[in-house]
């Protein structure tokens, strides 16, 4: 990254390696913490030097359940007073179950379980929107949902009579099912390709976008810039093999729809915590 030029990236989706020591081929992810958050403040500074003054950057963050303070404690670092600004705070939702109109529950979406008398199954990441001055104009019509109730469309003067609102900040990206984890998951911690693109969508500069994604992994990332045809796409990632596996990922041609690896989900054993 220090050989990238100050100020020449628009935009930066990442998924930093979480040190809740997971099995990555190359990278061991078990450092103490003092040791870890010393290391995140290093590669984020080089973040914010080759960011723009109008950049984003999505910092993608998990937790574990005997963990939980980790996103937090990164947070509290990358917006010391001289380094970013917390502008807003996503949750991408994994799964969720919600009662319909006639008093049914139903539930969407995937998680691994947990095999816990003390916790919940984990079933959302934080996605932290930094940037350099608080006040990053983004796009939130282009990312946003039709109404529910068209009839606010006329009603409220803000809507500018268009069938489109934001969001809001929960964000349900489930991972898609799969049968077998060691054929189709090469990864053991890669994000779905639609969480990167709703970040360039919300972001709103378009194809002329410039994304880095300092932590590439299988290349999700770079997959979503490759379906929203942005102009240029930085990654970096130290394992050969996961590097191979995006130059396969990005070749296959885009009649295919690239799906995301998924998750094993309800059918795989728990986990023991
Ligand atoms: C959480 S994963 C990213 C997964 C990615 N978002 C995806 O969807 O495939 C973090 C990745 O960072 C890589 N990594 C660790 N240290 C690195 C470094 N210094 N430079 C580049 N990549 C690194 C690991 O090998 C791992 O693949």
């Amino acid at each position: 990254m220090r050989e990238l030029a100050a100020e020449s990236v628009d935009l930066v989706v990442t998924s930093p390696p979480y040190n809740l020591g997971i099995a990555y081929r190359s990278y061991d992810d078990t450092s103490c913490r003092e040791t870890f958050l010393s290391w995140c403040s290093e590669w984020a500074r080089e973040v914010k030097r080759v960011l723009r003054e109008d950049g984003s950057f999505f910092l993608n963050l998990g937790a574990s359940p005997s963990n939980p303070l980790l996103p937090h404690q990164l947070l509290l670092t990358l917006t010391a007073p001289d380094f970013f600004q917390l502008q807003n705070t996503f949750h991408w939702i994994k799964s969720i179950s919600i009662e319909t109109k006639d008093a049914q529950t139903i539930s969407a979406g995937h998680f691994k379980p947990i095999n816990s008398k003390r916790f919940v199954n984990d079933c959302h990441e934080y996605l932290f929107h930094l940037t350099k001055s608080g006040s990053v104009r983004l796009d939130r019509r282009a990312a946003g949902v039709p109404y529910a109730d068209k009839s606010n469309i006329k009603r409220w003067k803000h809507t500018g009579g268009s069938d489109q609102r934001c969001r809001g900040n929960t964000w349900f990206i489930p991972y898609e099912t799969i049968r077998s984890s060691t054929d189709q998951r090469p990864h053991p911690a890669s994000f779905p390709i639609a969480l990167v693109e709703q970040c360039i969508t919300l972001h709103g500069q378009g194809e002329e976008s410039i994304l880095l994604d300092p932590f590439l992994g299988i290349g999700s990332s770079a997959l979503a810039a490759q379906n929203l045809n942005i102009a240029r796409f930085i990654g970096f990632e130290i394992d050969a093999d996961y590097l191979q596996v995006t130059r396969e990922r990005l070749a296959v041609p885009a009649t295919s729809p690239n799906k995301s690896p998924a998750l094993p989900n309800d059918g795989e054993p728990e986990l023991p915590l």
